[in-house]
Protein backbone atom coordinates (compact mmCIF):
# COMPACT_ATOMS: atom_id res chain seq x y z
CA UNK A 1 0.00 0.00 0.00
CA UNK A 2 1.35 3.66 -0.77
CA UNK A 3 2.73 5.27 2.56
CA UNK A 4 0.42 8.17 2.24
CA UNK A 5 -0.13 11.01 5.21
CA UNK A 6 -3.07 9.44 6.53
CA UNK A 7 -1.16 6.12 6.91
CA UNK A 8 1.51 7.86 8.74
CA UNK A 9 -0.89 9.22 11.28
CA UNK A 10 -2.46 5.66 11.59
CA UNK A 11 0.90 4.21 12.04
CA UNK A 12 1.69 6.79 14.74
CA UNK A 13 -2.21 6.58 16.11
CA UNK A 14 -1.09 2.21 16.40
CA UNK A 15 1.73 3.73 18.32
CA UNK A 16 0.18 5.43 20.41
CA UNK A 17 -2.61 2.94 21.40
CA UNK A 18 0.01 0.35 21.76
CA UNK A 19 1.99 2.46 24.25
CA UNK A 20 -1.38 2.96 26.08
CA UNK A 21 -2.06 -0.65 26.39
CA UNK A 22 1.34 -1.79 27.90
CA UNK A 23 0.36 0.71 30.92
CA UNK A 24 -3.04 -1.04 31.18
CA UNK A 25 -2.80 -4.18 33.34
CA UNK A 26 -0.56 -6.75 31.62
CA UNK A 27 -0.86 -10.44 31.85
CA UNK A 28 1.93 -12.04 33.16
CA UNK A 29 4.95 -12.67 30.43
CA UNK A 30 4.03 -16.88 30.80
CA UNK A 31 0.38 -16.56 30.01
CA UNK A 32 1.20 -14.11 26.91
CA UNK A 33 0.93 -15.70 23.16
CA UNK A 34 4.50 -15.58 21.88
CA UNK A 35 4.74 -14.51 18.53
CA UNK A 36 7.36 -14.92 15.82
CA UNK A 37 7.32 -12.76 12.73
CA UNK A 38 8.31 -14.37 9.65
CA UNK A 39 9.32 -11.16 7.35
CA UNK A 40 9.42 -7.87 8.24
CA UNK A 41 8.76 -5.27 5.57
CA UNK A 42 6.65 -2.64 4.95
CA UNK A 43 3.44 -4.62 5.94
CA UNK A 44 4.67 -6.49 9.11
CA UNK A 45 5.60 -3.32 10.47
CA UNK A 46 2.52 -2.27 10.81
CA UNK A 47 1.24 -6.06 11.90
CA UNK A 48 3.79 -5.75 14.66
CA UNK A 49 2.43 -2.06 15.79
CA UNK A 50 -1.25 -3.18 15.38
CA UNK A 51 -0.29 -6.21 17.48
CA UNK A 52 1.46 -4.30 19.72
CA UNK A 53 -2.55 -2.94 20.87
CA UNK A 54 -3.05 -6.49 22.29
CA UNK A 55 -1.76 -6.92 25.78
CA UNK A 56 -1.81 -10.58 25.64
CA UNK A 57 0.43 -10.67 22.56
CA UNK A 58 4.27 -10.32 23.01
CA UNK A 59 6.47 -10.50 19.58
CA UNK A 60 9.72 -12.61 20.75
CA UNK A 61 11.20 -13.37 17.55
CA UNK A 62 11.70 -11.74 14.30
CA UNK A 63 13.32 -13.35 11.37
CA UNK A 64 13.97 -10.79 7.87
CA UNK A 65 16.05 -11.90 4.53
CA UNK A 66 17.51 -8.15 5.05
CA UNK A 67 19.39 -6.96 7.96
CA UNK A 68 18.15 -3.61 8.00
CA UNK A 69 14.62 -4.81 8.66
CA UNK A 70 15.25 -6.97 11.74
CA UNK A 71 17.18 -3.79 13.29
CA UNK A 72 13.96 -1.57 12.57
CA UNK A 73 11.30 -4.72 14.12
CA UNK A 74 13.75 -5.15 17.49
CA UNK A 75 13.71 -1.16 17.52
CA UNK A 76 9.58 -1.08 16.93
CA UNK A 77 9.01 -4.23 19.29
CA UNK A 78 11.47 -4.06 22.26
CA UNK A 79 14.57 -5.77 22.74
CA UNK A 80 12.67 -8.89 24.11
CA UNK A 81 12.05 -10.19 20.35
CA UNK A 82 15.22 -12.16 19.20
CA UNK A 83 16.93 -11.68 15.97
CA UNK A 84 16.61 -15.24 13.89
CA UNK A 85 18.55 -16.54 11.28
CA UNK A 86 16.16 -18.36 9.60
CA UNK A 87 12.50 -19.03 9.62
CA UNK A 88 13.23 -22.95 10.81
CA UNK A 89 14.80 -21.11 13.96
CA UNK A 90 11.39 -19.63 14.96
CA UNK A 91 9.44 -22.94 14.03
CA UNK A 92 11.85 -25.35 16.01
CA UNK A 93 11.85 -22.96 18.90
CA UNK A 94 8.82 -24.77 21.55
CA UNK A 95 8.76 -20.89 23.04
CA UNK A 96 7.07 -19.31 20.14
CA UNK A 97 3.33 -20.17 19.70
CA UNK A 98 2.06 -18.39 16.74
CA UNK A 99 3.71 -17.48 13.63
CA UNK A 100 3.00 -14.38 11.62
CA UNK A 101 3.86 -15.13 7.99
CA UNK A 102 4.65 -11.42 6.00
CA UNK A 103 7.23 -12.52 3.31
CA UNK A 104 6.28 -12.35 -0.67
CA UNK A 105 3.14 -14.24 -1.63
CA UNK A 106 6.11 -17.86 -2.87
CA UNK A 107 6.99 -18.83 0.50
CA UNK A 108 3.69 -18.41 2.00
CA UNK A 109 2.65 -22.37 1.70
CA UNK A 110 6.27 -23.79 2.78
CA UNK A 111 6.27 -21.36 5.68
CA UNK A 112 2.44 -22.17 6.90
CA UNK A 113 3.13 -25.76 6.62
CA UNK A 114 6.18 -26.79 8.41
CA UNK A 115 4.34 -24.40 11.13
CA UNK A 116 1.45 -25.87 11.52
CA UNK A 117 3.54 -29.41 11.68
CA UNK A 118 5.55 -28.14 14.56
CA UNK A 119 2.16 -27.14 16.53
CA UNK A 120 2.39 -23.47 15.98
CA UNK A 121 -0.87 -21.22 14.91
CA UNK A 122 -0.68 -19.26 12.12
CA UNK A 123 -1.45 -15.67 10.81
CA UNK A 124 -0.30 -15.75 7.21
CA UNK A 125 -0.98 -12.56 4.96
CA UNK A 126 -2.73 -11.97 1.87
CA UNK A 127 -2.89 -14.34 -0.55
CA UNK A 128 -2.54 -17.31 1.33
CA UNK A 129 -1.55 -19.53 -1.88
CA UNK A 130 1.00 -18.57 -4.50
CA UNK A 131 -0.76 -21.44 -6.66
CA UNK A 132 -4.80 -22.50 -6.12
CA UNK A 133 -3.63 -26.40 -5.40
CA UNK A 134 -1.70 -25.34 -2.34
CA UNK A 135 -4.83 -24.18 -0.59
CA UNK A 136 -6.11 -27.55 -0.16
CA UNK A 137 -2.87 -28.86 1.46
CA UNK A 138 -3.26 -26.00 3.68
CA UNK A 139 -6.79 -26.73 4.65
CA UNK A 140 -5.61 -30.64 5.28
CA UNK A 141 -2.55 -29.69 7.13
CA UNK A 142 -5.21 -27.55 9.32
CA UNK A 143 -7.57 -30.10 9.87
CA UNK A 144 -5.25 -32.73 11.00
CA UNK A 145 -3.08 -30.73 13.15
CA UNK A 146 -5.80 -28.71 14.71
CA UNK A 147 -3.69 -25.65 14.48
CA UNK A 148 -5.87 -22.38 13.58
CA UNK A 149 -5.17 -20.81 10.11
CA UNK A 150 -5.93 -16.71 10.10
CA UNK A 151 -5.50 -15.06 6.35
CA UNK A 152 -4.63 -11.34 6.55
CA UNK A 153 -7.40 -9.69 4.32
CA UNK A 154 -8.15 -7.07 7.71
CA UNK A 155 -10.71 -5.57 5.71
CA UNK A 156 -13.58 -7.89 7.10
CA UNK A 157 -12.91 -7.10 10.76
CA UNK A 158 -13.59 -3.25 9.84
CA UNK A 159 -17.18 -1.76 11.24
CA UNK A 160 -17.94 -0.99 7.58
CA UNK A 161 -18.00 -4.13 6.06
CA UNK A 162 -19.53 -5.86 8.84
CA UNK A 163 -22.56 -3.08 9.12
CA UNK A 164 -22.77 -3.40 5.01
CA UNK A 165 -23.10 -7.53 5.02
CA UNK A 166 -25.46 -6.60 7.92
CA UNK A 167 -27.41 -4.67 5.69
CA UNK A 168 -27.08 -6.53 2.59
CA UNK A 169 -28.02 -10.03 4.43
CA UNK A 170 -30.88 -8.07 6.23
CA UNK A 171 -31.94 -7.60 2.70
CA UNK A 172 -31.97 -3.35 3.13
CA UNK A 173 -31.19 -3.45 -1.04
CA UNK A 174 -32.79 -6.04 -2.22
CA UNK A 175 -31.64 -9.19 -4.18
CA UNK A 176 -28.44 -7.89 -5.26
CA UNK A 177 -26.91 -9.61 -9.00
CA UNK A 178 -24.50 -6.98 -9.92
CA UNK A 179 -20.56 -6.74 -7.70
CA UNK A 180 -18.84 -4.12 -9.30
CA UNK A 181 -15.51 -3.51 -7.39
CA UNK A 182 -12.22 -1.61 -8.37
CA UNK A 183 -8.60 -0.98 -6.83
CA UNK A 184 -7.29 1.81 -9.27
CA UNK A 185 -3.89 4.02 -8.72
CA UNK A 186 -1.14 6.47 -10.77
CA UNK A 187 2.15 6.52 -8.68
CA UNK A 188 5.06 4.79 -9.18
CA UNK A 189 5.02 3.28 -5.39
CA UNK A 190 1.35 2.42 -6.22
CA UNK A 191 3.00 0.56 -9.11
CA UNK A 192 4.98 -0.88 -6.60
CA UNK A 193 7.99 0.58 -7.38
CA UNK A 194 9.35 1.26 -4.19
CA UNK A 195 12.49 2.87 -2.75
CA UNK A 196 15.36 0.45 -2.45
CA UNK A 197 17.33 1.32 1.16
CA UNK A 198 20.86 2.72 0.54
CA UNK A 199 22.96 0.09 2.52
CA UNK A 200 21.06 -2.97 0.78
CA UNK A 201 24.17 -4.89 -0.98
CA UNK A 202 25.20 -8.85 -0.40
CA UNK A 203 26.85 -8.35 2.77
CA UNK A 204 22.93 -6.59 4.11
CA UNK A 205 20.37 -9.06 1.95
CA UNK A 206 20.15 -12.80 1.78
CA UNK A 207 19.43 -13.64 -1.74
CA UNK A 208 19.06 -17.11 -1.31
CA UNK A 209 17.04 -16.84 1.46
CA UNK A 210 14.31 -14.81 -0.39
CA UNK A 211 14.55 -16.81 -3.36
CA UNK A 212 13.41 -19.89 -1.60
CA UNK A 213 11.27 -22.39 -4.10
CA UNK A 214 11.69 -19.59 -6.61
CA UNK A 215 13.92 -20.46 -9.94
CA UNK A 216 17.14 -19.10 -9.54
CA UNK A 217 18.54 -16.17 -10.46
CA UNK A 218 21.86 -13.89 -10.05
CA UNK A 219 21.40 -10.87 -7.16
CA UNK A 220 18.88 -8.41 -8.13
CA UNK A 221 18.14 -5.90 -5.78
CA UNK A 222 14.78 -4.61 -8.07
CA UNK A 223 13.84 -8.07 -7.52
CA UNK A 224 13.96 -8.32 -3.86
CA UNK A 225 12.35 -5.24 -2.93
CA UNK A 226 10.01 -5.20 -5.68
CA UNK A 227 9.10 -8.55 -6.25
CA UNK A 228 5.39 -8.55 -6.69
CA UNK A 229 6.44 -6.82 -10.09
CA UNK A 230 7.51 -10.33 -10.85
CA UNK A 231 5.59 -13.81 -11.88
CA UNK A 232 8.26 -15.58 -9.89
CA UNK A 233 7.36 -13.85 -6.61
CA UNK A 234 3.55 -12.57 -7.19
CA UNK A 235 0.36 -13.08 -9.14
CA UNK A 236 0.50 -9.34 -9.93
CA UNK A 237 -3.02 -7.24 -9.22
CA UNK A 238 -4.79 -10.28 -9.20
CA UNK A 239 -3.27 -11.90 -6.00
CA UNK A 240 -2.05 -8.53 -4.59
CA UNK A 241 -5.47 -6.43 -4.80
CA UNK A 242 -8.17 -8.72 -6.08
CA UNK A 243 -7.82 -11.01 -3.43
CA UNK A 244 -8.84 -7.92 -1.07
CA UNK A 245 -11.75 -7.70 -3.39
CA UNK A 246 -12.68 -11.29 -3.40
CA UNK A 247 -12.93 -11.46 -0.11
CA UNK A 248 -14.94 -8.80 0.72
CA UNK A 249 -17.37 -9.73 -1.69
CA UNK A 250 -17.41 -13.60 -0.45
CA UNK A 251 -18.16 -12.19 2.97
CA UNK A 252 -20.96 -9.46 2.16
CA UNK A 253 -22.58 -11.68 0.38
CA UNK A 254 -21.94 -14.82 2.29
CA UNK A 255 -20.26 -16.58 -0.97
CA UNK A 256 -17.57 -18.73 -1.40
CA UNK A 257 -16.30 -18.55 -5.02
CA UNK A 258 -17.00 -18.17 -8.53
CA UNK A 259 -18.04 -20.96 -11.16
CA UNK A 260 -16.65 -19.28 -13.80
CA UNK A 261 -14.00 -16.44 -14.54
CA UNK A 262 -13.10 -14.74 -17.46
CA UNK A 263 -10.33 -11.62 -17.67
CA UNK A 264 -7.98 -9.84 -19.80
CA UNK A 265 -4.86 -7.70 -18.36
CA UNK A 266 -2.22 -5.76 -20.13
CA UNK A 267 0.93 -3.87 -19.61
CA UNK A 268 0.60 -0.89 -21.09
CA UNK A 269 2.62 1.92 -19.41
CA UNK A 270 5.11 0.53 -16.79
CA UNK A 271 6.86 -1.53 -19.20
CA UNK A 272 10.43 -1.37 -17.86
CA UNK A 273 10.08 -2.39 -14.38
CA UNK A 274 7.79 -6.09 -14.46
CA UNK A 275 6.67 -8.95 -15.95
CA UNK A 276 2.95 -8.66 -15.07
CA UNK A 277 0.24 -6.28 -16.10
CA UNK A 278 -0.51 -2.83 -14.73
CA UNK A 279 -4.16 -2.96 -16.23
CA UNK A 280 -6.81 -5.84 -15.48
CA UNK A 281 -10.04 -6.97 -15.71
CA UNK A 282 -12.22 -9.82 -14.74
CA UNK A 283 -16.33 -10.97 -14.88
CA UNK A 284 -16.68 -13.38 -11.70
CA UNK A 285 -20.00 -15.29 -11.88
CA UNK A 286 -21.15 -16.93 -8.37
CA UNK A 287 -23.43 -19.90 -8.26
CA UNK A 288 -24.89 -17.83 -5.28
CA UNK A 289 -26.91 -15.75 -8.07
CA UNK A 290 -24.61 -13.00 -8.83
CA UNK A 291 -22.16 -11.64 -11.13
CA UNK A 292 -19.01 -9.49 -10.57
CA UNK A 293 -16.99 -6.96 -12.34
CA UNK A 294 -13.21 -6.25 -11.13
CA UNK A 295 -11.13 -3.84 -12.66
CA UNK A 296 -7.56 -2.39 -11.69
CA UNK A 297 -5.19 0.28 -13.43
CA UNK A 298 -1.97 1.82 -12.47
CA UNK A 299 -2.67 4.54 -14.83
CA UNK A 300 -5.29 6.81 -13.71
CA UNK A 301 -6.87 6.81 -9.73
CA UNK A 302 -10.19 8.74 -10.43
CA UNK A 303 -11.89 6.06 -8.18
CA UNK A 304 -11.05 5.89 -4.82
CA UNK A 305 -8.37 2.78 -3.87
CA UNK A 306 -10.38 -0.34 -3.34
CA UNK A 307 -14.12 1.08 -3.74
CA UNK A 308 -17.39 -1.34 -4.05
CA UNK A 309 -20.71 -0.62 -5.53
CA UNK A 310 -23.40 -3.42 -4.85
CA UNK A 311 -26.06 -3.26 -7.00
CA UNK A 312 -29.45 -4.41 -5.72
CA UNK A 313 -33.01 -4.21 -6.43
CA UNK A 314 -33.76 -1.84 -4.27
CA UNK A 315 -30.85 0.13 -3.55
CA UNK A 316 -26.86 0.49 -3.36
CA UNK A 317 -24.37 0.44 -1.32
CA UNK A 318 -21.40 2.20 -1.75
CA UNK A 319 -18.25 1.63 0.23
CA UNK A 320 -14.50 2.59 0.22
CA UNK A 321 -12.21 1.51 3.11
CA UNK A 322 -13.80 3.27 5.94
CA UNK A 323 -17.13 4.71 4.24
CA UNK A 324 -20.49 3.62 3.40
CA UNK A 325 -23.04 5.04 1.66
CA UNK A 326 -26.80 3.50 0.90
CA UNK A 327 -28.62 4.87 -1.37
CA UNK A 328 -32.31 3.52 -2.16
CA UNK A 329 -33.39 2.95 -6.18
CA UNK A 330 -35.38 5.60 -7.40
CA UNK A 331 -36.24 3.37 -10.52
CA UNK A 332 -39.70 3.89 -11.98
CA UNK A 333 -41.76 2.46 -14.61
CA UNK A 334 -42.41 4.99 -17.30
CA UNK A 335 -44.50 3.57 -20.35
CA UNK A 336 -45.95 6.75 -21.63
CA UNK A 337 -43.54 6.52 -25.45
CA UNK A 338 -44.87 3.21 -25.71
CA UNK A 339 -48.79 3.20 -25.04
CA UNK A 340 -48.70 7.12 -26.89
CA UNK A 341 -47.94 4.86 -30.03
CA UNK A 342 -50.84 2.71 -29.35
CA UNK A 343 -54.58 3.79 -30.22
CA UNK A 344 -55.64 6.69 -28.38
CA UNK A 345 -58.85 4.71 -26.66
CA UNK A 346 -56.42 2.05 -25.63
CA UNK A 347 -54.25 4.61 -24.11
CA UNK A 348 -56.99 6.53 -22.38
CA UNK A 349 -57.54 3.17 -20.84
CA UNK A 350 -54.40 2.26 -19.96
CA UNK A 351 -54.12 5.10 -17.49
CA UNK A 352 -57.69 4.61 -16.26
CA UNK A 353 -56.24 1.38 -14.68
CA UNK A 354 -55.18 2.51 -10.89
CA UNK A 355 -52.19 0.56 -10.54
CA UNK A 356 -50.99 1.89 -13.52
CA UNK A 357 -51.92 5.37 -12.00
CA UNK A 358 -50.31 4.41 -8.95
CA UNK A 359 -46.72 3.04 -10.67
CA UNK A 360 -46.37 5.46 -13.22
CA UNK A 361 -47.87 9.33 -12.34
CA UNK A 362 -45.21 11.51 -10.69
CA UNK A 363 -47.26 12.59 -8.51
CA UNK A 364 -47.78 9.43 -6.61
CA UNK A 365 -44.48 9.08 -5.99
CA UNK A 366 -43.35 11.26 -3.05
CA UNK A 367 -44.81 8.90 -0.50
CA UNK A 368 -41.95 6.46 -1.48
CA UNK A 369 -38.81 8.67 -1.74
CA UNK A 370 -38.81 9.22 2.18
CA UNK A 371 -36.57 6.53 2.38
CA UNK A 372 -33.29 8.69 1.18
CA UNK A 373 -29.50 8.08 1.31
CA UNK A 374 -27.73 6.87 4.63
CA UNK A 375 -24.28 7.17 5.03
CA UNK A 376 -21.63 5.64 7.69
CA UNK A 377 -18.37 6.79 8.55
CA UNK A 378 -15.98 4.43 10.58
CA UNK A 379 -13.80 6.64 12.22
CA UNK A 380 -11.31 4.79 15.12
CA UNK A 381 -8.74 2.13 15.49
CA UNK A 382 -7.36 -0.17 12.57
CA UNK A 383 -8.95 -2.57 11.17
CA UNK A 384 -5.59 -5.20 11.24
CA UNK A 385 -5.96 -4.04 15.21
CA UNK A 386 -9.46 -5.90 15.67
CA UNK A 387 -8.05 -8.72 12.59
CA UNK A 388 -5.31 -9.40 15.18
CA UNK A 389 -8.07 -9.80 18.28
CA UNK A 390 -10.26 -12.36 16.13
CA UNK A 391 -6.82 -13.91 15.98
CA UNK A 392 -5.95 -14.15 19.53
CA UNK A 393 -9.59 -15.19 20.51
CA UNK A 394 -9.43 -17.82 17.98
CA UNK A 395 -5.92 -19.22 19.75
CA UNK A 396 -7.38 -18.80 22.94
CA UNK A 397 -11.10 -20.63 21.96
CA UNK A 398 -9.38 -23.21 19.18
CA UNK A 399 -12.10 -22.04 17.27
CA UNK A 400 -11.51 -20.51 13.86
CA UNK A 401 -12.65 -17.00 12.85
CA UNK A 402 -14.27 -16.93 9.43
CA UNK A 403 -11.28 -15.99 7.42
CA UNK A 404 -9.83 -19.75 8.17
CA UNK A 405 -7.52 -21.62 5.44
CA UNK A 406 -10.60 -22.72 3.43
CA UNK A 407 -12.08 -19.01 3.10
CA UNK A 408 -8.15 -17.70 1.87
CA UNK A 409 -8.16 -20.82 -0.23
CA UNK A 410 -10.78 -19.59 -2.17
CA UNK A 411 -10.52 -15.69 -2.06
CA UNK A 412 -6.19 -16.61 -3.22
CA UNK A 413 -8.44 -19.23 -6.06
CA UNK A 414 -10.05 -16.34 -7.84
CA UNK A 415 -6.85 -14.40 -8.62
CA UNK A 416 -5.51 -17.66 -9.84
CA UNK A 417 -8.38 -18.06 -12.20
CA UNK A 418 -8.05 -14.42 -13.41
CA UNK A 419 -4.26 -15.09 -14.28
CA UNK A 420 -4.97 -18.37 -15.80
CA UNK A 421 -7.75 -16.77 -17.83
CA UNK A 422 -5.41 -14.10 -18.89
CA UNK A 423 -2.37 -16.59 -19.86
CA UNK A 424 -4.79 -18.65 -21.92
CA UNK A 425 -7.34 -16.55 -23.42
CA UNK A 426 -10.41 -18.80 -21.89
CA UNK A 427 -12.93 -18.86 -19.22
CA UNK A 428 -11.86 -20.61 -16.25
CA UNK A 429 -14.39 -22.74 -14.25
CA UNK A 430 -14.30 -24.01 -10.39
CA UNK A 431 -14.22 -27.85 -9.52
CA UNK A 432 -16.84 -27.95 -6.64
CA UNK A 433 -15.91 -31.48 -5.82
CA UNK A 434 -12.35 -30.89 -5.55
CA UNK A 435 -12.63 -27.15 -4.23
CA UNK A 436 -10.04 -26.03 -7.04
CA UNK A 437 -9.90 -24.97 -10.11
CA UNK A 438 -11.05 -27.18 -12.77
CA UNK A 439 -7.60 -28.36 -14.61
N1 LIG B 1 -3.21 -7.12 4.22
C1 LIG B 1 -2.69 -6.08 3.61
O1 LIG B 1 -3.29 -5.00 3.52
C2 LIG B 1 -1.31 -6.20 3.02
C3 LIG B 1 -0.61 -5.03 2.66
C4 LIG B 1 0.67 -5.18 2.14
C5 LIG B 1 1.22 -6.44 1.97
N2 LIG B 1 0.51 -7.55 2.30
C6 LIG B 1 1.11 -8.89 2.13
O2 LIG B 1 2.19 -9.04 3.04
C7 LIG B 1 3.22 -9.82 2.45
C8 LIG B 1 4.53 -9.04 2.49
O3 LIG B 1 4.38 -7.85 1.74
P1 LIG B 1 5.27 -6.55 2.07
O4 LIG B 1 4.64 -5.41 1.39
O5 LIG B 1 5.51 -6.46 3.50
O6 LIG B 1 6.61 -6.94 1.27
P2 LIG B 1 8.09 -6.52 1.68
O7 LIG B 1 8.96 -6.82 0.53
O8 LIG B 1 8.10 -5.12 2.24
O9 LIG B 1 8.41 -7.49 2.90
C9 LIG B 1 8.67 -8.86 2.71
C10 LIG B 1 9.85 -9.20 3.60
O10 LIG B 1 10.04 -10.60 3.58
C11 LIG B 1 11.44 -10.81 3.69
N3 LIG B 1 11.75 -12.17 3.24
C12 LIG B 1 11.83 -12.67 1.98
N4 LIG B 1 12.09 -13.99 2.04
C13 LIG B 1 12.18 -14.33 3.34
C14 LIG B 1 12.44 -15.54 4.02
N5 LIG B 1 12.66 -16.68 3.36
N6 LIG B 1 12.45 -15.53 5.38
C15 LIG B 1 12.25 -14.37 6.07
N7 LIG B 1 12.01 -13.19 5.46
C16 LIG B 1 11.96 -13.18 4.12
C17 LIG B 1 12.05 -9.73 2.82
O11 LIG B 1 13.38 -9.50 3.14
C18 LIG B 1 11.14 -8.54 3.12
O12 LIG B 1 11.66 -7.71 4.13
C19 LIG B 1 2.74 -10.17 1.04
O13 LIG B 1 2.18 -11.44 1.04
C20 LIG B 1 1.68 -9.12 0.76
O14 LIG B 1 0.70 -9.57 -0.15
C21 LIG B 1 -0.74 -7.43 2.83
Amino acid sequence: MPYTRRRFFEMNALAAAAAASAKAQRPSPNDRVQFAFIGCGARAHELMAALMVHPQASITGVVDAYKGRTERAVDRVGKQARVMRDYREAIADKSIDALVVVTPDHWHKRMVLDALAAGKDVYCEKPLTFQSSEGLEIIEAARKTGRIVQVGSQGVSSQTQIKARQLIQEGKIGQVTTVRAAYNRNTASGAWIYPIPPDASPSTVDWEMFLGPAPKRPFDLERFFRWRCYQDYSGGIATDLFVHLCTTIHYLMNAKVPAKVMAMGQLYRWKESRDVPDTLNALLEYPEGFSVNLSSTFNNQSTAEGSFQFLGTEGTLSLEWGRLLYQPESAREDNRWIVESWPRRLEEAYWNDPKVREQELPSTWKARMVDAETAFREEGRDATVDHFGHFLESIRTRKSYWQDAAVGHRAAACAHMVNRSVTTGKMVEWDFARDDIKS
